[in-house]
């Protein structure tokens, strides 16, 4: 039986990406999406959208509407040209929880909720911040795989990061979004633009920034688009939505297995089950689990490691951000959370180390990917930004910093200069600047 210290190195090495693997796996996610825009078979869907980069000019007030995880928001945005902004207002409310007014449970991503209830729900909230005697143009940010038929029209092609609700699937959102609005007398409000967020950050980050064509979130899920210029496959220029979380030509270890096998849709969002929020922790607890049950972590609280979800991407955040010399914030955390009422100081050493391997290759996967977006745009790498939102980019300690030093390195010695922008209110603000573009 190997000692904490061996396993927690083998651990490491199975979770290693180095540079060699990068470029493999770089010129793999390449491939796919050349498959994938002339549609042969591949993990990469590559969703043309109806929308280019911003130029700039665009102004006005605007209703944005995020759909995004759990949680929806709504937002009256003004658009001052030049990249700059003002949000006027903003709600945001989850999608499931407790309703104070009927005093009761609600859960509108369960399959026991359809479309129609989660979009009635949605348009109750947007009431709250509209007038009646304004017309408004509305963007729509819908963060899942869609089919774009049309500015306004998108086929939901699947559900991802375990959302459930019933009879979407295979249908316009906008169509029940236009509809939940007409039968609450909403009349003065247009849906204009249906967008991923992936499109969204970009549309952000392009608003000031011309030179930016990549666009990825790295939050509960994980995605990016590109800016699509070769006439060879689309009729014009286009952004296109790569749905990046599903790329499955990469080095899996047993807990990825694991993770997938029990997860809602297994097989697929490969890539997402490795580097996005939704999944995270809780590839940290099957390891930590595994540790337990080879005697090597937390002998006698086996049990409590066994519930699903009870260790989230929330907490690696918590562990990578203890700076304490005896841990002691993962000592809470253990303690409050998990039950976990007595550990070694090496024991909580072993999890600091097991989350830190686990969000290095994530970041390191990421990069990957982005290389090999760049090498399909400018192999030469010229000038570009990726424009990034999500939480775990904008906060988890670490992960921006193992991701620019993947890139950094990958791109070493070229000429240009390939900047990583993190764009905050990208969702927001993209959907905005969609709506009030003159349309493809
Ligand atoms: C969805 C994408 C989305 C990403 C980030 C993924 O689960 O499939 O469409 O862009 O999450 O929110």
């Amino acid at each position: 039986m190997p000692t904490l210290d061996q396993a927690i190195t083998s651990l490491q090495q199975q979770m290693n990406i180095s540079g060699e693997k990068r470029r493999y796996i770089s010129a793999a996610f390449q491939r796919e999406m050349g498959k994938g825009l002339v549609g042969e078979k591949s993990s990469l869907k590559m969703l043309p959208s109806y929308f280019t980069n911003p130029s700039g000019q665009e102004k006005g007030i605007f209703l944005s509407l995020d759909l995004g995880g759990t949680n929806g928001r709504v937002y009256l945005l003004e658009l001052l040209g030049a990249g700059d902004f003002k949000i006027r207002e903003a709600l945001a409310f989850p999608l499931k929880g407790y309703d104070q007014k009927s005093a009761g449970f609600y859960d509108f991503t369960a399959p026991s909720a359809t479309g129609e209830d989660m979009f009635d729900f949605i348009v109750g909230k947007l009431k709250e911040i509209i007038r009646q005697d304004i017309v408004y143009s509305l963007g729509l940010t819908f963060s899942y795989p869609c089919n774009q038929e049309g500015p306004d029209h998108a086929v939901l092609l699947s559900w991802t990061k375990e959302i459930k609700t019933a009879g979407v699937v295979g249908r316009n959102v906008g169509q029940i979004l236009t509809a939940a609005l007409r039968k609450q007398q909403v009349n003065n409000v247009t849906l204009q633009a249906i967008i991923n967020d992936t499109v969204a950050v970009q549309l952000a980050g392009a608003y000031g920034q011309p030179d930016c064509r990549i666009g990825s979130i790295i939050g509960t899920g994980h995605n990016s688009c590109y800016l699509e210029t070769t006439g060879n496959y689309l009729a014009k220029p286009a952004i296109v939505n790569i749905e990046a979380g599903n790329f499955d030509k990469l080095p899996f270890t047993m807990y990825d297995q694991e993770l997938d096998m029990h997860s809602n849709q297994p097989g697929v969002q490969l890539m997402e089950k490795m580097v996005s929020g939704k999944y995270l922790g809780e590839l940290v607890r099957l390891i930590v689990l595994r540790f337990s049950e080879e005697g090597l972590l937390f002998k006698s609280f086996f049990s409590q490691l066994s519930t699903p979800g009870i260790f989230s991407t929330q907490d690696i955040s918590k562990v990578l951000g203890d700076n304490t010399k005896e841990l002691k914030t993962i000592n809470k955390l253990l303690i409050q959370q998990m039950g976990i009422t007595t550990s070694a100081y090496e024991e909580r050493l072993g999890v600091y180390k097991i989350c830190h391997a686990v969000q290095k290759r994530a970041a390191s996967l990421v990069a990957a990917s982005y290389l090999g977006i760049l090498d399909r745009i400018d192999c030469s790498y010229g000038s570009h930004v990726i424009a990034v939102d999500g939480s775990l980019y904008n906060k988890m300690p670490g992960y921006a910093k193992y991701l620019n030093e993947a890139l950094g390195e990958d791109i070493k010695g070229n000429i240009g200069t390939v900047t990583v922008k993190a764009v905050q209110e990208g969702s927001a603000l993209g959907a905005a600047l969609a709506a009030a573009r003159p349309k493809y």
